[in-house]
C-alpha cells in the first residue's frame, strides 16, 4: 500500500499518455502547439505498462488514462487491454474530449475501459468552436451516443464553468444530461499555465444552490467515482450532478492520488510542482525494486495541498501535461 506524509492512501493513478490534442481548449493547452510524431522522451506502451504493473502491486486501485487527448496516441485500445489485465487494477477509465469517441467506443468496451468522462462545455456550436479553436460539438454528440450504445457506463460530462463563456448555460446543460442519463460534473477552472490562469473562474457555490432548487438535488452520501467531485441526485437517485470545487472548497485532505506524464514524470499534486522523473531509472536498467523504492520516494514528496488560491502564477505547467 502507498501512503503519503499526511497519511492518505494513494491508491489511484492518473496516466497520460500523449501531451497533444487535436482541439485547442481556451484553458488548457499552450498557444504555441506542435504536430503529432511521437518523440523519443514518450514512455513506450512497454514502459507506462511497467510502471502501472509497480502501482497496482503497491495497492493501487484505480487507473484513468489522460492525455492531452489521449485517443490521438497510437494503439490506446492495447494500451487499454494490456492495463485492463493487471490483477488489483479494479477501475479503469479514460478521460477524453470526445472528438473520436465514436471511432473508438466499441474497442475501448472491449480493450476493458469501464467508463469514460468526456469534456464538453457547451451545446451551443460556435460557443464550443470559440472554446475549443474546432467546430467539434456533432462530433462529440456523435462519440456521447456511440459510447452509450457500447454500454461504457457511467459516462461523466465534464463542463468548466467560466465566467461569462458558457454559465448562462449550465442548467441547460443539466437538463440535456439529466434527460440522457449523463452525470454531469462541473469544474472550476484552474489556474494551470498562462492558458488556465486567463481563464474566469466561477465559484460554483451559488450555481449548486440553483440546480438545488431547479432540479431538487439532495446531497449523495455514496461514491460515484475515485475523485474529488462531490455529487448531488435528483429525489428518486436516477440523476447526478458532481460539482468539483478546487478554487472555493478544496479537497485535497482527501487525495488519493498522484499523477504521471507520457514522459514518464510523476507529479505528485496537480496544483504544486513537486515532481520525480521515472524515466531515467526505466531507460537506466533499474529493477522492478528499484522501481518500487523509487515511486515510494516520489510518495513522501507529495505536499499536503494546492496552492491555486494563493499563488495562483505559481503553476506553470499546462493542464495538457498532466490532463487534470
Ligand atoms: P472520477 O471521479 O474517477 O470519475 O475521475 P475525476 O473526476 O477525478 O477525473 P477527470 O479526469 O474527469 O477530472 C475532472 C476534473 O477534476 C478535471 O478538471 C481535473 O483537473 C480535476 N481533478 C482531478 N483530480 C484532481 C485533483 O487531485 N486535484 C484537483 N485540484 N483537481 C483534480
Ligand atoms: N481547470 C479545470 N479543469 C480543466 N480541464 C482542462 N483544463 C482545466 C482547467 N484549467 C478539465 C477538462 C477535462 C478534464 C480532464 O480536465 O474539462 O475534461
Ligand atoms: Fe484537449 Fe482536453 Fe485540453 Fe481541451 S481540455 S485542449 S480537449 S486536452
Amino acid at each position: 500500500m502507498l501512503t503519503d506524509r499526511f497519511g492518505r492512501t494513494i491508491d489511484y493513478l492518473r496516466v497520460s499518455v500523449t501531451d497533444r490534442c487535436d482541439l485547442r481548449c481556451t484553458y488548457c493547452l499552450p498557444q504555441d502547439f506542435k504536430g503529432f510524431e511521437e518523440p523519443p522522451h514518450w514512455l513506450t506502451q512497454d514502459e507506462i505498462v511497467r510502471v502501472v504493473r509497480a502501482f497496482t502491486r503497491m495497492g493501487t486501485r484505480r487507473v484513468r488514462l489522460t492525455g492531452g487527448e489521449p485517443l490521438t496516441r497510437g494503439h490506446l485500445p492495447e494500451l487499454a487491454a494490456r492495463l485492463a489485465a493487471l490483477p488489483g487494477l479494479r477501475d479503469l477509465s479514460l478521460s477524453t474530449n470526445g472528438t473520436r469517441l465514436a471511432r473508438h467506443a466499441a474497442a475501448l468496451k472491449a480493450a476493458g475501459i469501464s467508463r469514460i468522462n468526456v469534456s464538453l462545455d457547451s451545446l451551443d456550436r460556435s460557443c464550443m468552436k470559440g472554446i475549443t479553436g474546432r467546430d467539434c460539438l456533432p462530433a462529440i454528440l456523435a462519440g456521447l451516443e456511440a459510447a452509450r450504445a457500447e454500454g461504457l457506463a457511467p459516462i461523466k460530462i465534464n463542463m468548466v464553468a467560466m465566467r461569462g463563456v458558457n454559465e448562462h448555460e449550465i442548467e441547460e446543460m443539466a437538463a440535456f444530461c439529466i434527460a440522457r442519463g449523463f452525470l454531469l460534473r462541473l469544474i472550476e477552472a484552474m489556474p494551470m499555465g498562462d492558458t488556465g490562469r486567463a481563464t474566469e473562474w466561477l465559484d460554483l457555490g451559488p450555481v449548486r444552490d440553483r440546480l438545488v432548487q431547479r432540479f431538487g438535488l439532495v446531497p449523495q452520501a455514496r461514491e460515484l467515482g475515485g475523485g474529488p467531485a462531490r455529487y448531488y441526485s435528483t429525489a428518486d437517485g436516477g440523476a447526478s450532478v458532481g460539482f468539483i470545487t478546487p478554487m472555493s472548497q478544496h479537497f485535497c485532505a482527501t487525495c488519493n492520488r498522484v499523477r504521471m506524464s507520457v514522459d514518464g514524470t510523476l507529479y505528485l499534486c496537480l496544483g504544486q510542482e513537486e515532481k520525480f522523473e521515472l524515466r531515467p531509472l526505466l531507460r537506466g536498467g533499474a529493477d522492478d525494486v528499484e522501481l518500487e523504492r523509487a515511486i515510494r520516494a516520489a510518495i513522501e514528496l507529495k505536499p499536503r495541498e494546492h496552492d491555486f488560491t494563493r499563488q495562483p502564477e505559481k503553476i506553470v505547467r499546462f493542464m495538457s501535461q498532466t490532463g487534470g
